[in-house]
């Protein structure tokens, strides 16, 4: 779409989230879809990651192998939502570091309050991917990025599943150089700050809470 958004329109993700936005579907089919659909998104965020080779010998010759260049990679989870993203992320990319920033919305102001924050180690030799399954106002997610970058992060991007146009345009401003992979861009926010369309409190259909 643009060097700062990649939507991802796999007809596979497409699908799977128009399940998940239906609000007949149970938590475990919830569960079960994000878990599949972080599986396409992480192929997709990981695309252009750098390659270098490694000498190896197959049962019949020698050859110069591909192989991930560089530190692991690390995974940040936005709590308590990014988690629903984390576990099929790390299904592909099992070595990679895991990083928590716990942030919780103040409901009158939408303004992010910060409640918990543990990163891995030398966050600035890695690529960074923050996950949250809904960029709404962007005020989390940019606040969560201002967090990333104080303890060194370099190299980041933010996935998520669906993304309002606000959000987008808020994240565009405060960290132009983060760039943003979705699985779509849906109208608008409501007035409590929620997408619309949408599928709810992603939080709440994934673990269940009302
Ligand atoms: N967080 C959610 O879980 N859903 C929204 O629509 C917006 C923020």
């Amino acid at each position: 779409m643009s060097d700062h958004l990649t939507l991802v329109d796999h007809p596979l993700v497409q699908h799977k989230l128009s399940i998940m936005r239906d609000k007949e579907t149970s938590t475990k089919s919830f569960r079960q879809l994000l878990r599949e659909i972080s599986h396409l998104l992480a192929y997709e965020v990981t695309r252009d990651l750098p390659l270098t080779t490694k000498r190896i010998e197959t049962p019949l010759t020698e050859m110069e192998a591909p192989r991930l260049d560089g530190k692991k990679l690390a995974l940040v989870s936005i709590l308590r939502a990014g988690n629903g993203l984390l576990d099929g992320i790390l299904d592909l990319i099992p070595a990679a570091r895991v990083g928590f920033v716990g942030l919780y919305r103040d409901e009158e102001t939408l303004q992010p309050v910060q409640y918990y924050f543990k990163v891995p180690e030398a966050l600035e030799d890695r690529l960074v991917i923050a996950v949250d399954p809904m960029l709404a106002t962007g005020n989390s997610s940019a606040a969560a990025i201002d967090l990333l970058k104080e303890a060194g992060a370099k190299n980041i991007r933010f996935l998520c599943l669906l993304a309002a146009p606000e959000g987008i345009a808020r994240m565009k401003e405060a960290h132009p150089d983060v760039s943003i992979v979705t699985a779509a861009v849906d109208e608008r926010l409501n007035k409590v700050g929620y997408i619309v369309p949408g599928l709810g409190d992603a939080g709440d259909r994934m673990f269940g809470t009302r």
